[in-house]
This record gives C-alpha cells, structure tokens and sequence, in this order.
C-alpha cells in the first residue's frame, strides 16, 4: 500500500467539545483524519463537514471506548490498519460528580474503562506503531482537576491524576525514539460535559491552541490558560495537603 502524502491523525472524543476542536485544527493544517466516538451520525457530520472545507480523507469509526472489544479493534487499527500514524489525541473521556458512595457502579465502572484503560491501551498501541517510524505525537487529554484529590469529583481527578502520571512517564520513556507525547490540562472549558457560561472558562478552541503550540516543545504535560496554571502550582507545591483537601470540598460541596 503506498504511504499517503498527507499526515494522518486519530481523534478519540472527536463528536463534541474539545476532542471535534482538535479535528477542526488537524483538517485545517492538512492532515487526514480517524474521527472515534460512539455518536455515528455526530461523526459523519463533523467528518462530512471537514471533506467539504479542506479536501482531506477522513474515517469515521464508531467505537464504545468503554467497551473492551471496541477498544482492542482501534488498537489493532492503529498497530496495522492504517496506512500511516502521524498523530494521536485521547480526548474521549467522562465525568459523573458526586460522592462515590452515591455513585452507579456501573458508572463508576465505564469511568475507569474509558478514562484510564482505553487510553492506556490505545497509547500503548500508537507507541508500537510510531517507534520503527522514529516518529510520532500522542496527546492526551488530562485536566486542571489532576493536580490534588478533589473530593465530591474523587474518581474523575484521580483518574485524571493517573493520565497525567502516566503520560508524563510515556514522554521520557519514548523521548530516546523520537516520540513527542505530552498530557494537556484544560480547567473549566465549555463543553457539553461542562455546559454554561462561567467567570474564567475557557473555550475548546483556546485549549487545543495551547496543545498545538506545546508539540514544538519538550514539556511532558502543559496546563491550559494562565489562571489554570496558577491554581495548579498553588496546589500541587505550595499547600499543605490538608489545606488543600478542606478548600477543595468546600469548593466541590457547592457545585454538586
Ligand atoms: N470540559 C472541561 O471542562 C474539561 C476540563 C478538563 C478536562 N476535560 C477533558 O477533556 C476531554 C474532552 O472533554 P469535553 O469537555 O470535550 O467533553 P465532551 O464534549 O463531553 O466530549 C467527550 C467526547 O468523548 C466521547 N465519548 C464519551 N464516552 C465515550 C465512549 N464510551 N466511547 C467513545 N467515546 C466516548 C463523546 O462522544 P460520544 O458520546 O459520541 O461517544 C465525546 O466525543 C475529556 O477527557 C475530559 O475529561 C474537560
């Protein structure tokens, strides 16, 4: 099979918000596309959109990255099936609040399959695919939410917290094959998963820029918008763990 001239990037999450934005910027710069979520018809409409605009190809696959079988054929797909692998963004994720002792088990459930063992799986498998290239971008999408536990929201930061540790791993393990993977923090970014306007919300767009102008760079995990930035210094260095656990239930206590 003859290697396409155009650069190819996989999107997971690519049918709203953050993960449909990094499509839009791929499509732009000239990069064929895989666009992965479970929404068909929210897919092809991006996709159909995104031919239209920039005469680039584009795959929709439709996968539940929840479920175990779905997640091993895109591995499979980006390990084999694809004519190159330039690019890839885990961007799908979910975020159920509240206690965990109130939550649906099987929430809790799909949490921790998609969020943490999708994503480790398909980075592990674009890892294998890009090393005999020498070359490659993995992104992950982590969250502001990563930097200390945050109760009311444990099982969300915390595997947010996973996504960042491992990804920050990932970029050293692979920096000696000419690998450039990095973790992107995004706080409040208005999204369906995070609707309404908000003082300090950032907006899809403004995130994948940060993401965009970090792959030129070394840095193993970047944090979107300078209030971000702040917040997570303050909490990961400076405060006492205490401190910083009884301010982020009071914070949490009221939005839940
Ligand atoms: N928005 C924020 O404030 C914020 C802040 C920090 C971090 N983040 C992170 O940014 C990422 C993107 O979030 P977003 O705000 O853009 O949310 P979003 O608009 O709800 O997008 C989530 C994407 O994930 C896909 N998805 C959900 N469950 C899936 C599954 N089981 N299998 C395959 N795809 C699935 C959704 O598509 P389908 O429903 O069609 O499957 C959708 O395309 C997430 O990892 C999130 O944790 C967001």
């Amino acid at each position: 099979m003859p290697k396409p001239s155009r650069p190819l990037a996989v999107v997971t999450g690519a049918s709203s918000g953050i993960g449909e934005q990094f499509a839009r910027r791929y499509a732009r710069e000239g990069y064929d596309l895989v666009l992965v979520a479970r929404s068909g018809p929210a897919l092809q409409a991006v996709a159909d959109e995104l031919v239209a605009q920039h005469g680039i190809a584009v795959d929709v696959h439709v996968a539940d990255l929840g479920v175990a079988a779905d997640v091993d054929i895109l591995a499979e797909k980006l390990m084999n099936g694809l004519p190159r692998l330039d690019h890839l963004v885990n961007s799908a994720g979910i975020a159920p609040e509240g206690d965990l002792a109130d939550a649906d088990p099987r929430a809790l459930r799909q949490l921790t399959d998609l969020n943490i063992t999708a994503l480790t799986l398909l980075m592990r498998a674009a890892i294998i695919r890009m090393r005999p290239a020498g070359r490659g971008t993995i992104i992950n999408l982590t969250s502001a939410a990563a930097y200390q536990p945050i109760p009311h929201i444990a099982a969300y930061s915390a595997s947010k917290t996973y996504v960042l540790m491992l990804t920050e791993a990932m970029s050293e393990e692979n920096r000696p094959h000419g690998l450039r993977i990095f973790a992107i923090a995004p706080g409040d970014t208005e999204t369906p998963m995070n609707p309404g306007a908000a003082k300090n919300k950032r907006q899809p767009n403004q995130v994948v820029d940060t993401a965009w102008k970090a792959i030129s760079g070394t840095a193993p995990s970047v944090v979107d918008g300078r209030t971000n930035r702040v917040l997570a210094a303050v909490s990961s260095r400076f405060l006492p763990s205490l401190v910083r656990l009884r301010v982020a239930e009071r914070m949490m206590r009221h939005k839940i």
